[in-house]
């Protein structure tokens, strides 16, 4: 094949393969649905409870600190249960068998909660504060502030495993927590635009993933300026705790 087709091809095969997955996925998910309905409902409704669980724990957090501090660590944060047909599709990526016992003990992410912070110091500040109560578990932390994907992308990732308690048990689920900043969440929802954007020109595609690289190196460089700006006042307010109008009480 002529070297300059290749991109294509390569864009036309993965297509190609994400559409079948995707339609082997959609009929396996309908039989084990079928078969496992009411085992399928109840788990998924463990998941939601699980997620009630963190979410109220970071709610707790976020109070806490604003009665100390005066200042919100938490800007917004948004809570998903992965869909029944991309859990499928991914165990088919991994060559699982598709049951529900399977299901749980491999897939991770299937409650999901985002928290968005304004400075990448809260977000560590707050996983440290999670990961010290003694009901949580920590299965798995992947650092792509630290470390970001090639991409460019950065968050904290932690997967962890807290306690629902149901009438006559106690049940341990896992719970998949993406901890980032604003300018973070913003250009990983951009770039999500791209990922699956259908039609782009692979030659254009590429490009616009280099700029996307660039941005996110701009943009953490701008998080931690914002972060260092923050600091100094925030230091300053405490050398002379003076509550003037102008500066207002939060710091
Ligand atoms: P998945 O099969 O995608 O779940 O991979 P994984 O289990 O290895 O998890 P990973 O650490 O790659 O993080 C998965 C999640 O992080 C994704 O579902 C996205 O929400 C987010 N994510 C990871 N990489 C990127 C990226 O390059 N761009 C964007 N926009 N989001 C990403
Ligand atoms: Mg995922």
């Amino acid at each position: 094949m002529a070297k300059e087709f290749e991109p294509v091809a390569n864009w036309l095969n993965k297509a190609k393969h994400k559409w079948f997955n995707k339609a082997i996925a959609n009929e396996e998910l309908r039989s084990l649905i079928r078969e496992n309905r009411q085992e399928f409902e109840t788990l998924m409704a463990y998941y939601r409870c699980a997620l009630m669980e963190v979410e109220t724990k970071f709610n707790v957090l976020n109070e806490e600190f604003s009665l100390q501090h005066n200042r919100n660590p938490i800007e917004y944060h948004k809570t998903r249960i992965k869909k029944e047909a991309s859990i499928i599709e991914k165990m088919h990526r991994r060559g699982l068998d598709v049951d529900l016992e399977t299901m749980e003990q491999n897939i991770f992410d299937i409650a999901g909660l985002r928290i968005v912070c304004s400075y990448p110091q809260d977000v560590y500040m707050l996983a440290d504060c999670l990961l010290q109560q003694d009901d949580i578990t920590l299965i798995e932390r992947k650092d792509y502030i630290e470390n970001p994907k090639p991409s460019g992308y950065r968050s904290l990732h932690l997967i962890v495993e807290v306690p629902i308690f149901l009438r006559n048990e106690k049940r341990k689920m896992k719970v998949e927590i993406q901890l980032r900043t604003i300018a973070m969440d913003f250009w990983a929802s951009v770039e999500h635009k791209l990922q699956y954007k259908q039609n782009v020109d692979p030659e254009l595609a590429e490009r616009l993933a280099a700029e996307l690289a660039d941005c996110a190196e701009q943009s953490a460089a701008l998080d931690y300026r914002m972060q260092s700006i923050r600091n100094k006042i925030t230091k300053d307010l405490e050398d002379f705790p003076v509550e003037d109008p102008l500066i207002g009480e939060k710091r």
